[in-house]
């Protein structure tokens, strides 16, 4: 239905424009539920957050923004993100404060919750997703699907602007996860229109804003590389990037390297090891299996800290390394986006201190092969914002949360004809897994769970999740070492 709609929009050359201002037009809805923390003192939440680095940015040196100082007391929500966020925050701070100083007060301003500053904090998120993540999108559609109809190329827009769980944590729960993403995603386009260079230092940039990038960086490394392998010069190739990324960090870090000291500081700030193995409920591995009743998987009990964070780090990339290996030798573009999402969901599934929302990152890469593989973004998409429902009903997203996933599945069902018929299991088992997910949220809204599992609810939701993204990643992974290559089909069809 969406798709034929934007076909005949495309007959008249607005598809592209109608998606921009469609994908506007949710974010303002989104923008008027509740958000993380709303009026719950004492420390309330991401909101609180995010307003209050503005304040701290705006009212201290920069050399002291990751430092506990009677101006900036760590306790109460520290700065955590790289340098870039520090900045950006910056930025959004002396925009608010250019309408409504108050909202931004050094000390004065916790808490600070007027309509009129609402208002102006979710304009800063609206702001900066529009300056970077759309710009980012549009650029990647171009590069990567520049060949394909114009109603093929609006479909895949309008599915990387309207998936719904990054509309729920930005413009809801509120985050500015669109900026980390949209330089991940312009990198990405850069990259794969053989702008190398310029596609480091996006990824760089997007490195700074959050750290969590890394969760994608092992597909750029291994596309770089296996690029650089079919050079004349490789070693130089190498060289040159290497020197760019240094020069890209040192630039973003230059207040803080005055000294061993200062680099230190912010790093401790960035790599909280005392937060433990993963946070609340969260769909991994290591959560789902610790509610097994198997005395084995209890990693938090029986593991230190320390060990658990080397156990998580070897399996994810033991995770990484069979798709690396395939990339280094055999670079391509699509391998590039699938490898994101091979090493996003690794990094999602094993990493150390995984939160809910960083199932963001192995989506963004689904929603950029939305022409490659329709099915696999038609069906993550919904099911990764029904394995965050816990944390977004305690925003009080529940009703942006249906909407969003009914006006998501309007759209990405069907897709635009011709993009190769999905296989009769997914025709099967899709609507089988959405069945799935209304029972558990019927069973979640009328049922009480037994006094001694009072988190059984978010348990069902995060482990329902947890099967999902397992199934695909072994999925992806057997795909990466069966599909050829066009050159090797073709020479196997001369030879026979
Ligand atoms: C810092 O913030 C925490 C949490 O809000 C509070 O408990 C603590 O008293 C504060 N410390 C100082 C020195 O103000």
């Amino acid at each position: 239905m969406f798709a034929r709609f934007l076909g005949s929009l495309a007959r008249q050359n607005v598809a592209v424009e109608f998606v921009f201002l469609l994908a506007i037009l949710v974010r303002l809805l989104v923008g008027l539920s509740s958000y993380s923390g709303a009026g719950n003192p004492p420390t309330f939440g991401d909101y609180e957050a995010q307003r209050h680095w503005m304040e701290i940015t705006l009212h201290t040196p920069v050399r002291e923004w990751y430092s506990e100082t009677p101006q900036n007391n760590l306790t109460y929500w520290g700065l955590d993100y790289p340098p870039l966020t520090a900045y950006q925050s910056y930025l959004h701070g002396l925009f608010v404060s250019a309408f409504e100083p108050e909202a931004v007060g050094l000390e004065s301003s916790r808490g600070y919750e007027t309509p009129s500053s609402k208002l102006l904090m979710r304009w800063t998120v609206l702001l900066s997703d529009v300056l970077v993540f759309f710009p980012a999108a549009w650029w990647f559609v171009r590069a990567y699907y520049g060949g394909r109809s114009g109603t093929e190329q609006a479909w895949a827009l309008s599915i990387l602007l309207l998936q719904p769980a990054s509309l729920l944590v930005d413009h809801g729960h509120f985050q500015y996860n669109c900026i980390s993403l949209g330089f991940a995603l312009a990198a990405a386009a850069a990259i794969i229109q053989e702008y190398e260079v310029v596609g480091s230092v996006l990824f760089c940039l997007s490195l700074n804003h959050k750290q969590m990038s890394m969760y994608l960086a092992p597909a750029f490394f291994a596309h770089l590389l296996g690029r650089s392998f079919q050079k004349r010069r490789p070693l130089l190739h190498v060289i040159k990037l290497g020197v760019i990324v240094i020069a890209t960090f040192a630039v973003l870090w230059a207040p803080y390297l005055s000294s061993a000291e200062a680099v230190l500081q912010v790093f401790s700030r960035l790599a909280p090891l005392k937060r433990g193995l993963w946070e609340d409920h969260v769909a991994n591995f290591w959560c789902t299996t610790s509610m097994l009743p198997v005395r084995a998987f209890k990693w938090k009990k029986r593991l230190s800290v320390e060990a658990a964070a080397r156990l998580a780090g070897a399996t994810t990339v033991t995770a990484c390394l069979p798709f690396m290996w395939n990339e280094i030798r055999r670079p391509s573009k699509q391998g590039l986006i699938r490898g994101m999402l091979i090493s996003g969901l690794a990094f999602f599934l094993f990493s150390f201190q995984v939160h809910e929302k960083s199932i963001l990152l192995p989506l963004l890469p689904a929603t950029m092969l939305a022409l490659d593989s329709p099915w696999v973004v038609q069906w993550l998409a919904p099911i990764a914002a029904f394995s965050m429902f816990p944390l977004l009903v305690r925003d009080g997203q529940a009703l942006t949360y249906v909407a969003s996933q009914v006006l998501y599945l309007l759209i990405a069902n069907p897709p635009p004809s011709g993009l190769g018929d999905s296989c009769v299991w997914f025709r099967l088992a899709f609507p089988a897994s959405l069945i799935g997910v209304v029972v558990i949220h019927l069973g979640a809204l009328f049922l009480e769970p037994p006094a001694q599992y009072p988190y059984l609810k978010a348990a069902a939701m995060t482990s329902y999740g947890f099967v999902h993204f397992v199934l695909l990643v072994l999925y992806l992974n057997k795909k990466v070492f069966t599909s050829r290559t066009q050159l090797e089909r073709t020479l196997e069809k001369k030879e026979s």
